[in-house]
Parts: structure tokens; sequence; C-alpha cells
């Protein structure tokens, strides 16, 4: 009921266009731009008055501000910071429970995604490469860090020490690079008594201890790869299994990013605050979503109200003139720049 009563609310009162491009499948392949995207962010940008538009991706592992400057070299296009939203980007609200408390903080490039988890506020973080270079059995078939890898990876025992402090969550920033660790650690962790991962865990009647949160549930996403490739949803459908063959319940999950509902919210207040930057009057907007992934980009914005276009240029590949049968698309078109002409065509 809700997108019915805000799509005809929308028509009843006057709106401003915006939208709210995935990036992975529909702007970039990879580090490759996909040949229409520069195009269809200058239209609107030249457009006048402009269209306020975000980037919403359920990638991560960088600070908004390093995705900004990587797609403004790629696109060759000013992209600000504030315009980027990533799986994690929502999870900042975390702060005020989790800013002083131990948090693992796992995928990505280890390093770089704490540091992602620093500039939100999390001040006691660890990633899975500090306990397994705490107690390297903790993941025997993890080889052992060089001497250069190790000044990389190594940490200041003072900051968290797993002998004395607790961990009190787990996020899950973006996809893991290493599944054998990263799953271990996070099985040890989740089911730590009080979030201390000292001691023989592996008793009977194991609970889950912690929570856990990832930043997106993507199965599958698009790259230069022909066919699609596994997401932080595949580590997390692994992680899950592994859980309940281990403990016989279901690991409970929070999860941010498209589809889910808390990304949306966040991502409209980001669009207001475009729509301001720009000198927009003060309006509602009608947000057009341009996505690859139905799962994804066309379920999340069809619950929340926004219309979709649904682009053949990423995981999605149906036959010409068909939509996806789960998540049917508003429209169905060849690549984003195809979205957005059809919206400036329209009469205003
Ligand atoms: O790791 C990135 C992937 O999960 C999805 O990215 O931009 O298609 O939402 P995107
Ligand atoms: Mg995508």
């Amino acid at each position: 009921p809700v997108p019915v009563f805000r799509r005809w609310l929308g028509s009843a009162s006057p709106t401003s266009p915006a939208f709210a491009f995935d990036i992975d499948g529909v702007l970039l392949k990879g580090k490759r731009v996909i040949p229409q995207a520069k195009q269809a962010l200058m239209r609107l940008t030249e457009s006048s008055p402009p269209i306020p538009y975000i980037l919403l991706t359920n990638g991560g592992g960088i600070t908004e501000q390093r995705k900004a400057e990587q797609l403004s070299g790629l696109l060759d296009i000013e992209i600000l910071p504030s315009q980027v939203i990533q799986g994690h980007s929502p999870m900042q609200s975390l702060v005020s429970q989790y800013g002083n408390k131990g948090v693992l903080v796992v995928g990505g490039d280890g390093r770089e995604t704490q540091n992602v988890a620093k500039t939100y506020g999390f001040h006691r973080t660890l990633i899975p490469e500090d306990l397994h270079r705490w107690e390297p059995s903790i993941w025997p078939f993890k080889r052992t860090p060089t001497a250069a890898e190790d000044e990389r990876v190594s940490y200041n025992l003072s900051d968290f020490d797993p002998a004395r402090d607790a961990v009190a969550s787990i996020m899950v920033f973006h996809d893991s690079r290493d599944w054998g660790t990263d799953i271990q650690v996070c099985l040890d962790v989740l089911t730590a008594k009080g979030g201390r991962v000292v001691g023989d865990r592996w008793e009977s009647g194991l609970t889950q201890q912690v929570p856990i949160y990832f930043a997106a549930h993507d199965l599958v996403w698009s790259n230069e790869f022909p066919s699609p490739r596994l997401g932080q949803g595949g580590f997390k459908v692994a992680l899950e299994t592994l859980y309940s063959s281990l403990t016989g319940s279901e690991l409970k999950c929070t999860v941010y990013g498209k589809p889910n509902r808390v990304t949306y919210e966040f991502a409209e207040k980001v669009l207001h605050a475009e729509a301001r930057r720009l000198g927009l009057p003060d309006q509602p907007l009608h947000v057009h979503a341009v996505g690859d992934n139905p799962n994804s980009d066309i379920a999340g914005a069809k619950a929340f109200g926004w219309e979709s276009y649904l682009v053949r240029t990423g995981i999605f590949k149906g036959p010409p003139g068909e939509n996806d049968p789960n998540h049917p698309a508003d429209h169905v078109v060849e690549h984003v720049d195809e979205a957005v002409l059809q919206v400036l065509s329209r009469p205003k």
C-alpha cells in the first residue's frame, strides 16, 4: 500500500525529479566504465534546473570520500562524497551503541575497512587478521605474513586485547577477501561467552552471544566477468549455514543496504540534502532508481515507492522485451542513459 500511496501523492502535488543510480552493473563493470554512464550523469548536471542524484551501491570497504574520488576519476565528472551511499553508510547510526565498544570489522581490505569504521566514529575496532596474528592457530591454514606484510597487519594490543576485552558486535562492511579466516573468526566471536574469544567455546548449548550486522546481502553482483560473481550475501549464506550446522539454531542478522528500507530512508534524506545544495525548492522528490539487480535495486525501489528502471548491462540478462519475473521493474531499459532520457523527455 505504501508505494501506491506515495506515487498517488506524488502525482497530485508538485514534485522534482531525482535519481538514485546503482554503481556496479549500471555505471561500472569492475574498473571499466559503462559507455553511456558519463553522458547520463552529465545530462542531469546540465539540465536546467539541475536534477539531484545519488550513487546508491551495496559495495563499500572504502570511505565515501575515496569512493567519490575514484568515481570522479573513472567517470571524468565531479562526484561529491555526499552523493555516495555505500552499503555501510547508514551503519553510522550504530555509533551511539558501539562507538566505544569492541567491534570486529569484517570484509574488504582489512585496515582500509577498519579506517572507514574509524571515520564513522567506531573507536575500538579489530579485524579478523588481528585475531589471527594474536593467535595463528585460530585458523591454521592461513599463511603467516611475511615481515613486510606483518608491518601492514600489525596492530596495537592496547587498543583491543582479545585476552582482556570483549567484542560487542560484528560488522561485515564488505565482501570477505578470505572466507576461511573470516568465517572461522566470526563463528568464534558469535559463540564466545560475553564476546571474549579466549577459552573453549565448542561446548554443548552454543548460543549467539554477539549481534552481527551486514552492510548488504547481494548473493551476486556484476563485474567484467561474463557471469555474476558471489557477493556479501554469498558469504552470509555460508556463515549462516555453518552457524546452524554447529549450533542447531538460526543466526540472527541485521542487514543494511538495498533492498532494505533503512537504506532507502537514509538515501531519501541524502537526496533532499543534495536538492537543497543545488538550490532547488523544498518539495517532494519523485525518485527514479536505476539498477541491474532485480532482487536488490528493483525490489527495494518498488517497496519504497520509487520508480524503477532495470538495465540490461549488469546482472539482469533477460531476453529483449522481458522483465524480471519476481521483481518486475516499472521500466526495462538497455542502459542507464536510456533511463535518464526517458525521464527528461517527459512533459514537465
Ligand atoms: O560488492 C558490490 C556489490 O555487492 C554490489 O554493488 O553497486 O551493484 O550495488 P552495486
Ligand atoms: Mg548493481
